[in-house]
């Protein structure tokens, strides 16, 4: 080949590098946020099976889980995964430096779980540690990515959560991270990665989230949830805090992931579970339960099974939603649909008094644009009713309990839309009328 000839090459790779658009990690999964249980959150690390062999971490409880997923309606409403948490593997990796369940507790070994899992339709995740040791003292994966990989992928297993605890060096995560990547992928099975590396790097740096994007099919940003409404409010607090920062990187095939829901536990009010799920949905958050599926209270059942809240967080679209507007203690949320419709959450915050009103124009949202000329407003929580057709200035109330969330999905609705002129009075109309203050 010609010198010429090769600088041409060059170039053209130097400018398509340049101006390729970045790729999420191309594995082919989670083009739609993750659905599926997690153990931790509720069992943690509960090893004790003689005093409580009904929730101790062993092959039982993913069993017993997973015949209830199919049983109660969970599979068909799209939850999928089955994980495991820490606390899963015996003391020692085996005489060929493999991992091993711990025998006693999980006595048919991963692969036997996996098989089960399978069998009814369903998929298993394992969890394992970029460092040393796992948060939990088990043994980590250091040094041993490949290996690692290669047993989960001869397991069967079909996600991995790959917590960040115990790196000798911060500066390794990185490494670490894209390393376990691409053993996964050499493995040649389709295994979900699940990630904790900018959890840990934030504490350092800010992390690279274009290598993060590129690395993981999901990645925790910030705190582990824990069973109260004060976690479930710090999450959303840093997330619209980092939300210039993480909702570009989100798309089909990777997401920022706010950790479990514990909706079904003891720790939030209805409302407040409503709140919890609204905003995963709207944040395009893995859907991740951490809670005793074989004994949930049905509102909490029905929460977590609504067909329309599971179709916002799987819109094909895939972009992630953002806090639009936080005013005299409401805080509205808006998520980009695919045919152009907008979801919309409106949280009141106020954790005093009774129900507080909030009045809407959808003239004032920011996308407005997906309203113009007229659209129709269905209201998913906290109860599902059909509002009706609107116009961009009609002056909408939607009433919100203390820590709950009014979500509605608008569609637009075909019709010429407004002139530039016609747009201009009604502004100036709305910006006199003070009912509507609160959002200018
Ligand atoms: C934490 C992680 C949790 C859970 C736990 C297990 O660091 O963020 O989600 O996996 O370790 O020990």
């Amino acid at each position: 080949m010609s010198g010429s000839m090769l600088s041409a090459i060059h170039v053209i790779l130097g400018v398509s590098a340049f101006i390729l658009p970045v790729r999420p990690l191309d594995n082919g999964l989670a083009l739609t946020p993750t659905m599926g249980w997690l153990h931790w959150e509720r069992f943690m690390c509960n090893i004790d099976c003689d005093t409580d062999p009904h929730n101790c971490i062993s092959e039982k409880l993913y069993m017993e889980m997973a015949d209830v997923m199919v049983k109660d309606g969970w599979k068909e409403a799209g939850y999928e995964y089955v994980c495991i948490d820490d606390c899963w593997p015996s003391m020692a990796r085996d005489s060929q430096g493999r991992l091993q369940a711990d025998p006693k507790r999980f006595p048919g070994g991963i692969k036997k779980l996996a098989d089960y899992m399978h069998s009814k339709g369903l998929k298993l995740g394992i969890y394992a540690d970029v460092g040393t040791n796992t948060c939990a003292g088990y043994p980590g994966s250091l040094g041993h990515y490949d290996i690692d990989a290669k047993t989960f992928a001869e397991w069967g297993v079909d996600l991995l959560k790959f917590d960040g605890c115990y790196m000798p060096k911060w500066t390794l995560l990185a490494e670490g991270y894209i390393n376990m990547s691409r053993a996964l992928n050499n493995t040649g099975r389709s295994i979900l990665y699940s990630c904790e590396w900018p959890l840990y790097e934030w504490q350092f740096q800010q992390p690279n989230y274009t290598a993060i994007q590129q690395t993981c099919n999901h990645w925790r940003n910030y705190a582990d949830v824990f069973d109260s409404w004060n976690s479930v409010t710090g999450i959303l607090d840093w997330t619209a805090d980092h939300q210039s920062l993480i909702v570009p990187v989100a798309g089909p095939g990777g997401w920022n992931d706010p950790d479990m829901l514990v909706i079904g536990n003891f720790g939030l009010s209805r409302d407040q579970q409503q709140t919890q799920m609204a905003l995963w949905v709207i944040m395009a958050a893995p859907l991740l339960m951490s809670n005793d599926l074989r004994d949930i209270d049905p509102t909490s059942q029905d929460l977590l099974q609504n067909r329309h809240l599971i179709s916002i967080s799987q819109d094909p679209l895939g972009k992630q939603g953002n806090r639009t507007a936080k005013v005299n203690g409401f805080e509205v949320w808006q998520r980009p649909l695919s045919g152009g419709r907008l979801a919309l959450a409106v949280i009141n915050r106020q954790e005093i008094g009774g129900p507080r009103s909030f009045p809407l124009t959808l003239a004032l949202l920011p996308s407005w644009r997906c309203c113009n000329l007229q659209c129709n407003v269905t209201q998913i929580l906290p109860q599902y009713q059909e509002m009706g057709v609107h116009s961009l200035f009609s002056k909408l109330q939607v009433l919100v309990n203390p820590t709950g969330t009014a979500l509605l999905v608008v569609s637009p609705v075909k019709g010429k839309p407004y002139t530039r002129p016609q747009a201009k009075k009604w502004f100036y109309y709305l910006k006199k009328d003070k009912s509507q203050s609160i959002l200018l």
